[in-house]
Formats: C-alpha cells, sequence, structure tokens
C-alpha cells in the first residue's frame, strides 16, 4: 500500500540516468561529480556509488553528507564561507572553490598543509539562461569575478576555475559558453590544473546529444591536454526518475473554477512549479479539453496562490482519487517546507523488481523540532 502523499523514486530510471552519465564520464574522460542540491536522497546513495564517485557540496551540511554517506570529501562551492563553518568545511573537502577574490584571501591560509585543492568561481557574464532566477550572469551578479577584476597572474594557491551559467542546458550552449570562457579567461588556462565547468548540463534528457558534448569536450581537452575537466549537474541525474503521488480531498467551485484540494502543496512540496513558474505533467491528465471535466489542482497550504490550473481528465475527479505529478525528484525533495505544517510527503523507492520500499515517513517531531 503507498502512502499518500509521496514522493516515489523509480530505481530502473534512475540507473538508466546514472550509466548514462557514466559513460560520458568514461567516454571524454572527465570527472562527472552530482550535485547535491539537486538531490540528496542520501538513503540511496548505496545505487549512486556504483556508477559515480564523488559530489559538490554548496554548504557545510552538504559537504559533511558527501564524507558520511557518499564516503569521499566534497568538491565545495559556496557563495561565502564564514569563519565559523570553514575549518570544518575544509576538514570535508578536497576541492574548495571560493567565489571572490577576498574570500580566498581570508581563507586560503587556513587550507594549507590540508590537501585542498583551491579554486576561484569566474564569471563570464554570458549565459543562455533567460530567467534570471536561475540566471547566474545575470547584470549585476553576486556570483563569480569577472574577466576585468582578475590580474593577469592568479594569485598563488588558485589551482582551478570554476564556471557555472547552464540551467537546463544542451551541449551547444555548453559550447558557446566554453568560446566565451576561452575569450575571457583563457591566458590563465595554463596556470591551473582543472577546469570545473559547473552544472546545468541536462545529460540525461531525451534530445540531449551526447554524442556532440563528448566532442565539445575533447575538443577542448586537446587544446588543454594539462586541465582536468570536472562537471557537476545535479538535474540530470535525477531527471525523470520519479513522481509525487497524491490524492484529492475535496472538490470545490468558485466563479465557474472547480478545484480538486490535494493532501500536498504547490508551495510546500512542489515549490519550481510557483518560482519558476512550470506547470508540471500529471499521469493521466492533459491540456483544458472542451467537453471535458477541467480541475484546478489546489495546494492544502492556505498561501491564496497555492494552485496550479488547469488540466482536463477524462472522468469526474472524485474524492479519494490519486493524483500524480511526474518528474518531482530533482530539486523539488530538497526544496520541501513544512510551511503551515502541512504533512511532509514520505520517501518511496519502486525497485527493479517492482516492490515499493518506503524509505521514510515524517511526523510531526519533524515539524516541531524545527521550531524550537
Ligand atoms: C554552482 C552550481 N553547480 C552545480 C549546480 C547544479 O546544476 P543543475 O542541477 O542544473 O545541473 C548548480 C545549480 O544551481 C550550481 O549553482
Amino acid at each position: 500500500m503507498i502512502p499518500s502523499p509521496c514522493y516515489i523514486l523509480n530505481e530502473r530510471d534512475f540507473r538508466n540516468n546514472l550509466a548514462l552519465i557514466r559513460s560520458v564520464q568514461e567516454e571524454a574522460d572527465i570527472q562527472i561529480i552530482l550535485a547535491f542540491k539537486a538531490f540528496a536522497l542520501w538513503s540511496v546513495f548505496p545505487i549512486v556509488k556504483e556508477y559515480i564517485s564523488h559530489s559538490t557540496a554548496s554548504s557545510l551540511w552538504e559537504a559533511k553528507l558527501a564524507v558520511e554517506e557518499m564516503g569521499s570529501k566534497a568538491h565545495t562551492y559556496a557563495p561565502a564561507y564564514s569563519e565559523k563553518e570553514f575549518e570544518e568545511i575544509a576538514s570535508l573537502s578536497s576541492h574548495i572553490t571560493f567565489n571572490s577574490l577576498s574570500q580566498f584571501e581570508r581563507f586560503y591560509p587556513k587550507t594549507k598543509k590540508k590537501n585542498i585543492s583551491c579554486g576561484l568561481r569566474i564569471n563570464p557574464e554570458y549565459s543562455e539562461v533567460s530567467t534570471d532566477l536561475y540566471n547566474p550572469c545575470a547584470n549585476g551578479s553576486r556570483l563569480g569575478v569577472v574577466a576585468e577584476q582578475l590580474p593577469q597572474q592568479l594569485p598563488e594557491g588558485i589551482e582551478g576555475l570554476h564556471f557555472h551559467t547552464l540551467c537546463e542546458s544542451n551541449s551547444f550552449d555548453l559550447e558557446k559558453t566554453l568560446t566565451v570562457v576561452e575569450q575571457k579567461f583563457g591566458h590563465l588556462f595554463h596556470q591551473i590544473k582543472w577546469l570545473n565547468m559547473g552544472g546545468g548540463h541536462l545529460i540525461t534528457h531525451k534530445e540531449y546529444d551526447t554524442k556532440h558534448l563528448i566532442s565539445v569536450i575533447k575538443q577542448f581537452k586537446a587544446k588543454y591536454p594539462h586541465l582536468h575537466i570536472i562537471l557537476e549537474p545535479g538535474s540530470a541525474f535525477a531527471w525523470q526518475t520519479g513522481n509525487l503521488l497524491s490524492t484529492v480531498l475535496d472538490i470545490v467551485e468558485n466563479g465557474g473554477i472547480k478545484t480538486a484540494m490535494l493532501d500536498v502543496s504547490f508551495a510546500c512540496h512542489m515549490p519550481d512549479c510557483l518560482e519558476m513558474p512550470y506547470k508540471p505533467t500529471i499521469k493521466g491528465a492533459y491540456e483544458p479539453t472542451a467537453g471535458k471535466p477541467t480541475y484546478r489542482m489546489g495546494g492544502n497550504s492556505c498561501l491564496s496562490g497555492d494552485f496550479y490550473g488547469d488540466w482536463s481528465f477524462d472522468k469526474e475527479l472524485q474524492v479519494g482519487d490519486t493524483i500524480i505529478f511526474e518528474d518531482m525528484i530533482h530539486y523539488t525533495l530538497v526544496k520541501t517546507t513544512i510551511f503551515n505544517g502541512v504533512t511532509h510527503p514520505s520517501l518511496a523507492l519502486l525497485t527493479e523488481k517492482g516492490e515499493l520500499k518506503l524509505l521514510r515517513e515524517f511526523g510531526y517531531q519533524d515539524y516541531k523540532s524545527r521550531m524550537g
């Protein structure tokens, strides 16, 4: 019996993504690491570790998770490190990327004799991402050092450069970005050992041209054979690997609009739908169609805007019906909140054998313990 609400990760789809990512890593002869910010369901890290060994952390807690659950030190990049946390971050990281020269100068001395490779995030001021919320190169961005702020000679201790400018992007976007990065920062490449090309490579999307990605990287590597290339996608790992299952609790009608009230919330359990915004896919539902029963989906928080719509169904919805939102694993899981004290969906794995393994249920104590 599947509890409702519940996020369900499909092991077969997940393994398919992991296998593809590993094959790109091998063919391109690069390192691909998992960005925890997009996927941190650590109870399935034993599966992840069968394919890839390292991860990227964007905070102390993610770095801890890397060591505890991936069993390897993190490639850490955070927009700003604090004195309070840096020592511990350093003990958990093999690579630390700094967002600014001032942060590098402040903390580099604390990385010495610790076998940590330090890097600097650069901002090429070029991104193919049109939504400002996800565009690290938007005007006035706080992320990364722009070319004109860098000296001709990198400060002693910087061994790598890191850029992250893509979001759900393809290999052609990377190719264009690389051209700009090379124009603006290429003169520094002989001074470094590694180049991290960030995340946003949606390698597992059905239209992603992995052959082209491999050829772009191979051409780049041919020019700079001394550079170790790292990609740190997140979404690609968990893309299309699972759903959020929910139940209709009530149906209300106002001004001719019918809303199916659910036991999940867009604000709490599918926040990107409201932030981006984007309309998720519901299994068996389709775009509003004349003559078909049509509904908004209503979230169970009190936020007025906690709804999305509309969808049509073949049959009238009834209280107790199951509504399945597709592709609700990457980012969605890590971004959930307990706003309004709404019950947090359980976490489950649909194994390759077709068995449902409940990974975690949440209770009142999870809510209470965050509030005091
Ligand atoms: C620095 C950095 N690396 C990697 C990622 C992962 O990106 P994605 O999940 O789009 O592949 C992000 C996402 O915001 C990021 O900011």
